[in-house]
């Protein structure tokens, strides 16, 4: 699979087969990703990765605890504003509308609460950093983030990103062992083969054009005058 292909095919899967991944395919990832760049070459990322009964038993404890109060980091901030809340509107009802699921039904929680079993895959990798960084070292982690899931594309394995995991960060801290006072719980990454018949597995996803993210200056004679 080639670099275009795997960003292509990589989706956020929300329902998994319960197939298991073998110890040395998550190792040959995780070596791989190594390579991903970082600011100063910190390479802040570290990871906690679960499968089997320890993932069983970290599901059990979020199964029944509370979200965090106050959050310990708040992803939300950007869907206070319209153009935002706009694309997050349009994600809710591109999944929820291919799963069937109406604008008001209580069924959403109930699909939002999946997150907490990582929509079934046997593997969840837990990114979580020093509290000190900071908006340079978090963006150096997403790079690693990525750089992962599409290494996992290469092994013909699906992924989904969850920042949810943040919002359990305490309880999820205090059951791994990790400090409460000086790790930050960024986020999950489900880790698994996709179940292809699933609707949630099969929705179109929305881009905003180019045009609308990106200036391109001085390639006027470079095929730009075309575009
Ligand atoms: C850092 C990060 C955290 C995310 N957290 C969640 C999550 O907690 N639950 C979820 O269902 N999707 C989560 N997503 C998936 C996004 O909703 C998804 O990437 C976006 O809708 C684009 O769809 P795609 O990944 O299928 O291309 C997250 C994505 C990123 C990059």
């Amino acid at each position: 699979m080639d670099v275009s292909e795997a960003v292509a095919s990589r989706r956020s899967v929300r329902a998994f087969l319960d197939t298991p991944v073998p110890f040395a395919t998550v190792e040959r990832v995780l070596d791989r990703a190594r390579m991903a760049p970082s600011g100063c070459n910190f390479q802040p990322w570290e990871a906690t990765v679960l499968t089997g009964a320890p993932l069983k038993a970290l599901q059990k404890v979020l199964l029944a605890a509370q979200p965090d109060d106050p959050m310990e980091y708040d992803f939300s901030v950007p869907g206070q504003y319209p153009k935002y809340k706009q694309r997050l509107s349009a994600l809710g009802a591109s999944m929820y509308g291919g799963l069937g699921i109406a604008r008001q039904s209580d069924m959403r929680a109930v699909f939002a609460q999946k997150n907490l079993t990582s929509f079934g895959a046997p593997v969840l990798l837990l990114s979580h950093f020093p509290k000190f960084m900071l908006a340079a070292q978090w963006s150096d982690v997403g790079m690693w983030l990525q750089t992962i899931m599409l290494l996992l594309r290469d092994e013909g394995l699906d992924s989904c990103p969850q920042e949810w995991m943040g919002v359990y960060g305490r309880t999820i801290k205090a059951h791994l062992g990790l400090s409460m006072d000086d790790t930050t719980l960024f986020c999950g990454i489900a880790i698994g083969h996709r179940d292809p018949d699933h609707a949630v597995n099969r929705f179109e996803r929305d881009r905003v054009p180019l045009a609308e993210h990106v200036t391109f200056l001085g390639f006027e004679g470079l095929g730009f005058e075309e575009a």
